[in-house]
């Protein structure tokens, strides 16, 4: 009998297949990962493109700017700002969980990742020479954070960007009505003589937004 053409296995093209096993790896490694420390991560799942692409805007793409993410987690916002970096520019990658550090140098090569803490973020700029960034990507879960913590990180930002630099940060819409979320907005208008907030991305689980500060208040 003739084999009936349907049964034939249906063949992918190759690139199309990588890029799908990538992302479920990625997603599994954030899930993984958000299991394991709820209280740090703070979500399910990797930003979307159209999320990513939102914060990555901030991003110049010419002359030789540094760039550095805040919580970067698998790489969906580094995968953005990459695409927008000009030749010569340097990114730096702030991730706590070992984990997702790990597996960021082993998918991105030209991403510098650093395992740290970024409640040390003046220190650990300093040790690697870095005297001035033009853009800070945040992927933080600022929620989660006292008030001294965000002040203090945002502190560091702001003396970091200096008066031309620009940082970028999501919040959820959902989240908004909620006391931490508010109490995270009030801190930007504090820190930041512009603070304003972008469009929602929908194609985002949950949906969200981006708060884009320029002029840190205290530089
Ligand atoms: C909500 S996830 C966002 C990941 C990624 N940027 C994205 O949008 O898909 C938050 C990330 O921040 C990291 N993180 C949380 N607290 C941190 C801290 N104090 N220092 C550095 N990274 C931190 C978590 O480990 C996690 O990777």
């Amino acid at each position: 009998m003739e084999p009936d053409p349907g049964d034939a296995p249906v063949a992918r093209p190759a690139r199309q297949f990588d890029v799908a096993r990538a992302t479920d790896t990625a997603r599994w490694q954030f899930l993984s990962a958000a299991l394991r420390n709820p209280g740090q991560i703070g979500a399910v799942t990797p930003s979307s493109a159209q999320l990513a692409a939102l914060l990555a805007a901030v991003v110049p793409r010419a002359g030789a700017p540094v760039v550095v993410e805040l919580g970067p987690g698998t790489g969906s916002v580094s995968a953005a700002i990459d695409a927008r970096l000009p030749a010569g520019a340097r990114h730096l990658a702030v991730e706590l969980d070992p984990v997702m550090a790990r597996y960021l140098r082993r998918t991105r090569p030209g991403l510098e990742v650093v395992e740290a803490d970024v409640a040390d973020l003046a220190a650990l700029l300093v040790e690697r020479g870095v005297a001035h960034v033009d853009a800070i990507v945040s992927g933080l879960p600022w929620a989660l954070f006292d008030v001294q913590t965000q002040q203090s990180v945002l502190t560091q930002v702001g003396a970091a960007l200096g008066p031309h630099g620009v940082f970028a940060s999501f919040g959820y819409v959902h989240a908004l009505p909620m006391p931490a979320a508010r109490r995270f907005r009030d801190t930007l208008r504090e820190m930041f003589d512009e603070v304003m907030a972008t469009r929602t991305v929908w194609r985002n689980l949950p949906p969200a937004f981006a708060y884009v500060c320029r002029r840190p208040a205290a530089v």
